[in-house]
């Protein structure tokens, strides 16, 4: 954690809970967190599509953001199935994830893609959330920093300094998502370094200062206050452990 940048611990409910289940959580999220003064840290919640627009009705006056789990990169058009940022944004959206590594994974998204619909949500106003992440083969392969900067390179290509403060990225190693398999601190603070200093020569220093790369991966309350403390990991992207509000409330008491 570092002073100038704000963590930042977002939910991402993946296609877990209906429009009802949502608003309770929400609703007890609320209840977990009065009397928490998490104003230095930004908490997000990231609900599918359906569950959008009465969550965040249900946030409305509440320090809490309203994200979503994905993006098309046009405006609008006969794109069966897809969402556009516009759409996103009217239902009070202020985040978005993009190639998320399930994304990348069953669906066929690319580095392109990703791409196209990160400028997609900047250009209305929506910031995005990319993910990035090697898998279990390719760490012990040795091949995680090469994996890491095609996939950073490629998703971040044609961004401006000025897009990259409203940008977050979130390292999450695909093979500690959902599998109880944390990266070590000394894992998760040298790859978020190593990302840091590919922003650095990408860009510039002061846009790799300030930007802010969260950590992914089977986060509990547990194991959060210790990952947090190290000086590149700036929040964390939680899965399974936001599906509930105690655990996603120590997440974020844990992380102050
Ligand atoms: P997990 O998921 O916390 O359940 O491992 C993280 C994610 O996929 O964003």
């Amino acid at each position: 954690m570092n002073p100038i940048r704000k963590p930042i611990i977002a939910g991402n409910w993946k296609m877990y809970k209906t429009v009802t289940d949502g608003l309770a959580l929400v609703t007890a999220l609320k209840k977990e967190l009065i009397g928490v003064n998490h104003a230095d840290v930004e908490v997000v919640v990231c609900p599918p599509f359906t569950a959008l627009y009465a969550t965040g009705t249900m946030l409305q006056g509440s320090s809490i953001k309203l994200g979503a789990q994905n993006v098309h990169w046009e405006k609008e058009g006969a794109f069966t199935g897809e969402v556009a940022a516009p759409m996103l944004k009217e239902s009070g959206v202020n985040y978005v994830i993009v190639g998320h590594s399930e994304r990348r994974q069953y669906f066929g998204e690319t580095n392109e893609g990703v791409n196209k619909r990160a400028k997609a949500a900047l250009a209305s106003g929506i910031r995005p959330i990319i993910c990035v992440g090697e898998t279990l083969a390719e760490r012990e392969g040795g091949h995680t920093e090469k994996v890491l900067e095609t996939q950073v390179r490629g998703s971040l290509a044609g961004l401006s300094k000025d897009h990259m403060a409203e940008t977050i990225i979130a390292y999450e190693p695909v093979w500690a998502i959902g599998t109880g398999k944390t990266a070590t601190t000394a894992q998760a603070q040298d790859t978020h370094a190593f990302i840091r200093g590919l922003l650095g020569k990408m860009f510039d220093e002061t846009v790799a200062r300030r930007a802010r790369i969260q950590y992914g991966g089977s986060v509990k309350p547990s194991n959060a206050r210790e990952l947090m403390s190290q000086p590149d990991v700036d929040g964390a992207l939680v899965g399974g452990a936001s599906l509930e509000a105690r655990s996603f409330a120590d997440i974020i008491k844990n992380s102050i």
